[in-house]
């Protein structure tokens, strides 16, 4: 393993790699690292010849600084975590070294709808500083895949879009959901859940598997009450429930007129924000 913290000698390190051919798989995270996150590694270990992970709470994509604040940091730990399943490097820089001054980090892109429902409606201008900074981690990895999770399918939906409208050639990948036993997705987040609001939490991927049992049953729009009814216990407040095209992330109407149908949710368990999604039909 090794950590690099400034972009030149990342790229001094990666060109000499590009020159013999290797190919690259980038893994961007925001550390707190648990096995999702490796899951994540684990798949582009097996299809490059070295793999880099970022580690950088990136600043742009939170909508207030509360959140950021709150965010969990556990450095040393990612490290030893990375350092033993094989990465070949990781990648750790400054805020300084994200965003220089003399950078210009605006994109300019349009993502349409695509980044005003769900949580473009909750967290405003969350995927604009989300594809920022992924766009300056492309470029100063310059990968050949990209490894991203359905966990967040918003954002690598928005990824996918901002790749076609750079005519970027880069390869994403989007690897599953991992979940503890009971259910519940894995996420950083989670460490921040109390105990209770911790078991209550599996209600979130019960009501998703629910969903996706009704489908032969209920419109896409029974199905969202009946779910925001169930998501709503006591300390619990859930934001959506939607059950979306797979591709441009509009309601769906009717099940029997399209191909791809995924339910997404964020809910709020005490102070703790949760998302989650299940691909009702791919
Ligand atoms: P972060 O939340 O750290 O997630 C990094 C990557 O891990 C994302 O692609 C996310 O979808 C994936 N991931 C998280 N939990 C997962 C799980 N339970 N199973 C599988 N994959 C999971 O997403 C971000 O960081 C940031 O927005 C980032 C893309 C790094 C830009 O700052």
């Amino acid at each position: 393993m090794i950590l690099f913290k400034k972009e030149h000698q990342l790229q001094y390190y990666l060109n000499t790699l590009r020159l013999n051919k290797k190919s690259i798989g980038l893994i961007p995270t925001m550390g707190a690292l648990h096995e999702g996150h490796l899951s994540l590694i684990r798949k582009a270990k097996e299809e490059n010849d070295c793999v880099v992970c970022s580690v950088f709470v990136n600043p742009t994509q939170f909508n207030n600084d509360a959140d950021l604040e709150k965010y969990p940091r556990t450095e040393a730990n990612d490290i030893e975590l990375l350092t033993s399943i094989g990465t070949d490097i990781i990648f750790m820089p400054s805020v300084e070294e994200v965003y220089p001054k003399e950078l210009n980090t605006t994109l300019g892109l349009d993502f349409g709808e695509l980044a005003t429902t769900m949580e473009g409606e909750f967290r405003p201008g969350h995927f604009d500083g989300m594809a920022q900074v992924v766009n300056r981690f492309l470029n100063m990895v310059q990968p050949h895949s990209l490894y991203m999770g359905q966990k967040d399918f918003q954002q690598i939906t928005i990824v996918r879009n901002m790749l076609i409208q750079l005519g970027s050639e880069v390869r994403l990948v989007m690897c599953p959901i991992l979940r503890q036993d009971n259910g519940l997705a894995m996420s950083s987040r989670n460490v921040r859940l109390t105990p209770e609001n911790r078991a209550l939490a599996v209600k979130v991927s019960q009501t998703l598997s629910a969903a996706k049992n009704l489908i032969d049953k209920k419109t896409p729009k029974e199905i969202e009450e009946w779910a925001m009814q169930e998501l709503n216990i006591p300390k619990f407040r859930p934001e959506y429930f939607s059950i979306v095209d797979g591709i441009t992330l509009q309601l769906i109407e009717d099940f029997g007129k399209t191909n791809s149908a995924v339910a997404c949710t964020a809910v709020w368990a005490g102070d703790v924000r949760l998302i989650d999604n299940m691909i009702l039909k791919s």
